[in-house]
């Protein structure tokens, strides 16, 4: 089972968002488990503050470390008494200190998140997103607890919830039972570089436009071929960064398709030469046949 823990000033938003569909049936299996802890429990400030303004100067709140720092202590303190033994504790250094997990801190500043983090990210038992606010979160703290500084994309969100929730939901489904069909994480988009190939349901026929024949044929191996070669043209136009990627790690592919190709062109001149064969010889049959 793996575990997401999400440190947040809002745990409906997150927890809204990620119980449903899919995560929902997850989180009832038990192939993952999701938390989001509510970072103001952790404040010392009577009036519930967990923000101040910036030294300084300048415009908005911070969010300061005191809850932050003490909510993460919380969160590390029932991970590490969750795997009692000590074999298997697994122990991350960042600036000098231990700690027994990863930290992701979402910023827009961080390296971009793709599929390769999301499978990487899939092989720890728990992962802890740092969700801030406002103006961001006190330098101190996130040296102190931040492993990770990672961003879904060159904007900028009003915080952090959104992006935790995007790379729970990417790396939730790469934990193996989330999805059903076993095969689905592995062919689909991006876990090989390419896109994914079109796909059609019922009707055959929807405003005048008729699915691909090749798909009603049942000759699954040219099904296959098919699809591959749709998702590599797929790719080649909309992802040429993408497709790049793949070509490089899959010369074999190209090897093969010279070959087949070359195969063909042997065959289409054989016929043509029989054809031109036949052809003479029947010319010069009914050459003979005037003569006589
Ligand atoms: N917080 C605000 N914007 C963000 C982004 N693009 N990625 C990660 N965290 C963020």
């Amino acid at each position: 089972m793996m575990n997401f823990h999400i440190l947040t000033l809002f745990p409906e938003m997150v927890m809204q968002g990620l119980h449903t569909s899919i995560l929902k049936r997850a989180v009832d299996k038990e192939y993952i488990s999701i938390e989001a802890v509510n970072i103001r429990d952790y404040t010392l400030n009577k009036h519930g503050k967990v923000d101040d303004y910036t030294y300084g100067g300048g415009a908005g709140m911070l969010m300061q470390a005191q809850p932050v720092y003490d909510a993460y202590r919380a969160v590390e303190q029932r991970i590490i008494s969750k795997r009692q033994s000590g074999a298997q504790m697994r122990e991350i250094r960042t600036n000098g200190r231990i700690q027994s997990c990863r930290v992701i801190y979402v910023t827009p500043q961080g390296k971009t998140f793709n599929q390769e983090m999301a499978q990487e990210m899939a092989r720890e038992e728990d992962l802890v997103f740092l969700c801030g606010h406002y103006e961001g979160i006190d330098e101190r703290v996130l040296e102190e607890i931040v492993t990770d500084y990672v961003s879904i994309g060159d904007y900028v969100l009003t915080g952090g919830e959104l992006p935790a929730m995007v790379m729970t939901d990417a790396v939730a489904r790469l934990v193996p039972g989330v999805l059903h069909n076993g095969e689905s994480a592995a062919t689909e988009s991006f876990s090989d570089y390419l896109l994914e190939y079109p796909q059609y349901s019922r009707p055959e026929v929807w405003q005048g436009r008729q699915v691909p024949e090749i798909l009603l044929s049942g000759d699954h191996a040219k099904i296959e071929e098919w699809r591959l070669e749709q998702s590599i043209e797929r790719t080649k136009r909309l992802r040429p960064d993408l497709y790049e990627k793949w070509a490089a790690a899959h010369e074999a592919y190209f090897m093969r398709k010279a070959k087949k190709e070359a195969r063909e062109r042997r065959k289409a001149m054989k016929r043509q030469k029989a054809g031109s064969q036949t052809n003479m010889e029947e010319t010069q049959k009914s050459e003979v046949q005037k003569i006589e």
